[in-house]
């Protein structure tokens, strides 16, 4: 296979032999990878009944951390998962994780809350009744360099990011199966990963991230009414903002996603990854990110920097 067919996602990361033998947060402990186990009678497992955040550690810190909070806590109040500990107690037990792992930076951690075990099995949310499962996955994790240099290949797919009053795009669930089933799609259609439109046709948001076209000197993404309130995203919005750079919340078909001259996808893991093509037609004149993209990458990176560093001060 030639390096340019070889598949990749988004969230690709080098392999770090360490992460085999990490120390893993559960129900208030820290215990061996190899111990890290959950009953098959938990919401999470059973039905995907628990909200997860995608959080990163640079310089000792966890950036982003409040708006990751915000997110977070806003969804498990919305579900009424009783989390059962305070921000300031998420915050001690990733750090208390971080260090027993020896981890202070390019780390990721995936912090999960479920509705915890049940009494049966069975669907009403009743049924569990001993409180919740608490996880946090820290890995060591830095994004594999194809993802800048290559950029992704992305299809669009007949599963769509729905209406609010189904299940919400701004719930970030265990249970991710309609972003399982877009994926799939994409794959099946020889891509990487899938672009998902809204229920009224226009181009949304993709399976794992949120997505940004550039066009004429222009940024645009899609309104924000069906897709992740993504940290990342809004990151971007605002770093257009604070430099001069016209960015826009709008609705734009495939028409205009196809004529980009650059596109991208933003999330936690890999912050802004250039999209090399949309169902087969490449993505502007670069290979890789294009000039806006790199600008942006530059940013972003920055204002990670900054943000970590003061907090760590
Ligand atoms: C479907 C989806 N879109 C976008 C994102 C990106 O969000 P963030 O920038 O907060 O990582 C995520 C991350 O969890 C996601 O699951």
């Amino acid at each position: 296979m030639s390096e340019q067919t070889l598949s990749h996602s988004t969230h690709d990361a080098q392999e770090d032999a360490r992460n085999r033998d990490i120390k893993i947060f559960l129900n208030g402990k820290i215990v061996p990878r190899s111990e890290a186990m959950v009953s098959v009678y938990d919401s999470g497992f059973m039905l995907g009944d628990g909200m997860w955040e995608g959080l990163r550690l640079y310089n000792g810190t966890w950036a982003f951390f409040d708006e990751h909070m915000d997110r977070f806590f806003n969804s498990c109040k919305a579900v009424s998962i009783d989390v059962g500990m305070t921000k300031d107690e998420v915050l001690q037990a990733l750090n208390d994780t971080a260090k027993a792992n020896g981890i202070t930076t390019d780390a990721h951690c995936r912090f999960m809350v479920t509705r915890g075990p049940k009494d049966k099995p069975f669907q009403h949310p009743g049924l569990s009744r001993s409180g919740p499962t608490v996880v946090a996955i820290v890995e060591h994790s830095k994004p594999v360099d194809s993802l800048t240099s290559r950029g992704i290949r992305l299809a669009t797919v007949p599963q769509v990011r729905g209406l609010p009053m189904s299940q919400d795009a701004k719930y970030n669930s265990h249970s991710k199966l309609n972003c399982v089933i877009a994926c799939l799609q994409a794959e099946q259609a020889g891509a990487d990963e899938a672009l998902m439109l809204d229920p009224h046709g226009f181009v949304n948001t993709t399976n794992a991230c949120n997505f940004f076209i550039v066009r004429r000197g222009e940024v645009w993404t899609s309104t924000g009414d069906y897709c992740m309130n993504g940290v990342t995203r809004q990151k971007v919005i605002d770093l257009c903002r604070a430099n001069d750079i016209p960015v826009f919340e709008k609705n734009y078909s495939l028409y205009e996603a196809y004529g980009a001259d650059e596109a991208f996808l933003t999330g936690t893991f890999g912050a802004q990854t250039p999209v090399a093509s949309i169902d087969g037609k490449k993505i502007g004149e670069h290979d890789g990110a294009g000039p806006m993209t790199r600008r942006l990458r530059e940013l972003y990176k920055e204002l990670v920097q900054r943000s970590t560093l003061k907090v760590a001060s």
